[in-house]
């Protein structure tokens, strides 16, 4: 096969990827630079306010795409443990807490079995996945990226193209450099940033870096989170925090606002 077969090949998935996607309104990337600063709680729980809202009839629909593939633990913090449902050969979301997830998990047989795809055959697994999806009519797909710029995210970032991105931050300098990092590469790839989080805020790790970086990037800052006991627990039980904190419902509620000024 030559390059002009194999670019032929790649335009044909991703406008296939595209049709399948097409009634996706809005699409949002939780990022970071650092790992374990917090993305995948975030995603989970904007994805969860997003849908709480459609109980008001305002209406919304929404799916999460866990796009970490060597570790992805939406399942494991959502207490899903089901595989998907084939239908029409096409993969239906498991549905939890009124969200529509799509985690590589569910093709896991076993929750501690490593997923090993390297390069070209992960952008291939992630292709194929976001091609297979019955996405339905959506508002939103929040979509919990792996840390840093790997090529997952890059694939994802490519074929997907998200409205706006979320960069994620704990407050310290060298998380805060690293949250820069992920806003050059969005910057890169043309796509916005909505804006910063910093996330575990408080006494043992400071507070101020995610807002001080959003300044000097020129950002919308959307909101601290505090290092909390509660957030703590919640994962443990498997539950996302916004469903069980009032505090944190409307500390989210006010991320989403500003999301939702942002995207307009
Ligand atoms: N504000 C917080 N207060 C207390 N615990 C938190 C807070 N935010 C996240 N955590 C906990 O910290 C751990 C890491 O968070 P999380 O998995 O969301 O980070 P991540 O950025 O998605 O990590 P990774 O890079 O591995 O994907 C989890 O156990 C989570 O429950
Ligand atoms: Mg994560």
């Amino acid at each position: 096969m030559n390059i002009e077969e194999l670019r032929k090949i790649v335009q044909k998935r991703r406008e296939a990827i595209k049709e399948n996607m097409k009634n996706i309104k809005h699409k949002i990337a939780v990022m970071s630079g650092k790992g374990g600063v917090g993305k995948t709680t975030v995603a989970i729980n904007l994805a969860v306010s997003l849908a709480k809202r459609k109980k008001r009839n305002d209406g919304y629909s929404v799916a999460l795409l866990d796009a970490d593939i060597d570790c992805p633990n939406v399942n494991k913090f959502l207490g899903i443990e089901e595989p998907f449902q084939i239908r029409n050969d096409k993969i239906i979301p498991v549905k939890k807490y009124d969200i529509d997830v799509v985690s590589f998990a569910s093709l896991q047989e076993r929750e501690d079995q490593p997923i090993i795809w390297r390069g070209p055959m992960l952008s291939k697994a992630i292709m194929q996945l976001l091609e297979q999806v019955e996405w339905g009519e959506l508002d939103y797909l929040v979509i919990d990226l792996p840390p840093g710029t790997s090529d997952a995210s890059l694939t994802i970032m490519q074929e997907i193209v998200p409205d706006g991105i979320i960069i994620v931050t704990t407050p310290q300098s060298a998380a805060v450099v690293d949250a820069k990092k992920s806003a050059n590469m969005a910057k890169e790839l043309k796509i916005p940033v909505l804006g910063i989080i910093e996330n575990m805020s408080g006494e043992i790790f400071g507070s101020g870096g995610g807002e001080k970086a959003a300044e000097e990037l020129g950002i919308n800052f959307l909101g601290k989170i505090e290092l909390d006991k509660e957030i703590a627990r919640c994962a443990e039980k498997k539950k996302p925090v916004v469903l069980e904190s009032f505090e944190l419902a409307e500390k989210f509620k006010k991320i989403v606002n500003t999301i939702e000024e942002v995207l307009k």
